[in-house]
């Protein structure tokens, strides 16, 4: 059983090629950018395939030989330089995938062309039953509790960028917003935080948040176990991101015993707590089946800020975003997994979230598929367009 768990866990991971931040460990740097596109991008197949096609090439480059890209425009890459390691994934909100798959069956049907995509020939199948299916859905509304809530910010494209310096990050951010089938769609860059790995433990190769809290304690270590939590059969994932912003001033003021009673852990080991109130962070967000499984992610947050404003920002990865709503639906309180209801995360009284959006991450297999399916149709249509303005043109002549 084991045997044939970890055969499809490769499986998964030489066939499908999950995208490379994934399952790979926290980053000493990362940049987060929430792209929004113009309204254009969602009527025109054309534009969608251009947009689609020069992200899968970024990442192709960018997580094969970043070196090259980075220097691209700029004086030629130098040998002494520092290695910036960077590694890029990109995610597709929800609005933008919908509009893709709408764009495909109008063009289909305009072609009169038979929709001939099997399961296992086309991700078209499959990226249709997750927005039907709970493994990618709406994200959550007016979901409130006691000290807060979650506002859904939007986004359509968004980059998790990690890397060994600032440096890397900032580039390969600007590599992909100049781009020339991209920057001409883009309406305007809604967030791009800088995150940075705050008192890097060595060993661990963790972080902690500004809290003085460990992050990352509980991840999933094993290669198995993060495909499992991260990825489902084709390789694809999904996306919580989340901004958030602290009070430091008022979680400083209050006894160590009582942050570590919000949070469910001790300071200094990060040992969970046996007597763990049911409002701390941790006894709301672990999630256990009644059957005494538990559901794991894979956590990518960072720290990020000023002197004067800062916070974490959440990233994390999944089969499903069913998951993330029951974490979220627990953290305030309400769901299937808040028994007793009622109980609110205490990581709410010093942090308030400022932005959230789930985002689809293809696998760069599936990624592939979804524009080698786009590919005909942009041509036929571009080929009618063309014959059409030449018959135009011949009228005019005569
Ligand atoms: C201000 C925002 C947040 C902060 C500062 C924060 C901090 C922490 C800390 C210190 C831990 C304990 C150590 C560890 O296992 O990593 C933790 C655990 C965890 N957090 Fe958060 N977190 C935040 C938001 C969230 C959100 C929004 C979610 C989910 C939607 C979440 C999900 C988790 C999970 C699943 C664990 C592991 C629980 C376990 O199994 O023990 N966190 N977080």
């Amino acid at each position: 059983m084991v045997e044939f768990e970890e055969y499809s866990g490769m499986q998964i991971l030489s066939q499908q090629q999950p995208q490379p931040t994934i399952l790979t460990p926290v980053s000493d740097h990362a940049c987060f950018v929430t792209i929004e596109l113009l309204s254009e991008c969602f009527e025109n197949l054309q534009i969608q395939w251009e947009c689609m096609d020069a992200c899968l090439n970024l990442l192709k480059l960018m997580n094969s030989s970043p070196s090259l890209l980075l220097s691209s425009g700029e004086s030629s890459f130098n040998n002494d330089e520092q290695d910036c390691g960077v590694l890029m994934s990109i995610g597709f909100g929800r609005q933008f995938l919908e509009s893709i798959l709408r764009n495909i069956s109008n063009t289909e049907s305009m072609n009169n062309q038979t929709n001939h995509h099997s399961e296992h020939s086309s991700p078209i199948n499959f990226i249709k039953q997750y927005l039907k299916s709970s493994d990618f859905t709406e994200y959550p509304k007016d979901l409130k509790g006691k000290f807060g809530g979650f506002p859904n910010t939007g986004g359509d494209i968004f980059l998790h960028i990690k890397s060994n310096n600032m440096d890397g990050a900032f580039r390969c951010s600007m590599q992909v917003l100049n781009h020339a089938s991209i920057a001409p769609h883009v309406k305007r860059v809604q967030d791009e935080t800088f995150g940075f790995l705050h008192r890097k433990n060595m060993k661990k190769g963790l972080g902690r948040d500004l809290s003085g809290f460990e992050d990352g304690t509980e991840n999933p270590k094993e290669l198995e176990e993060k495909i499992e939590a991260a990825l489902n059969e084709h390789g694809d994932s999904f996306l919580l991101a989340q901004k958030w912003v602290h009070n430091l001033k008022f979680f400083n003021s209050l006894p160590l015993k009582e942050r570590e009673n919000d949070i469910g852990r001790t300071m200094d080991e990060s040992i969970e707590l046996e007597d763990k109130s049911p409002n701390s962070h941790v006894a709301r967000v672990s999630l256990v089946e009644e059957d005494g499984h538990e559901i794991e992610v894979i956590r990518q947050s960072m720290t990020f800020g000023t002197s004067s404003q800062h916070g974490l920002f959440f990233l994390s990865f999944a089969n499903s975003t069913l998951t993330f709503i029951h974490q979220l639906e627990s953290m305030v309180g309400v769901g299937k997994f808040a028994t007793p209801e009622g109980h609110n995360d205490h990581i709410m009284r010093f942090s308030t979230n400022v932005l959230g959006s789930f985002y689809y991450v293809p696998s760069m297999k599936s990624l592939t598929m979804l524009i080698e399916t786009m590919s005909p149709l942009v041509l036929k249509r571009h080929r009618t367009l063309l014959s059409r303005e030449e018959n135009i043109y011949r009228l005019s002549k005569l």
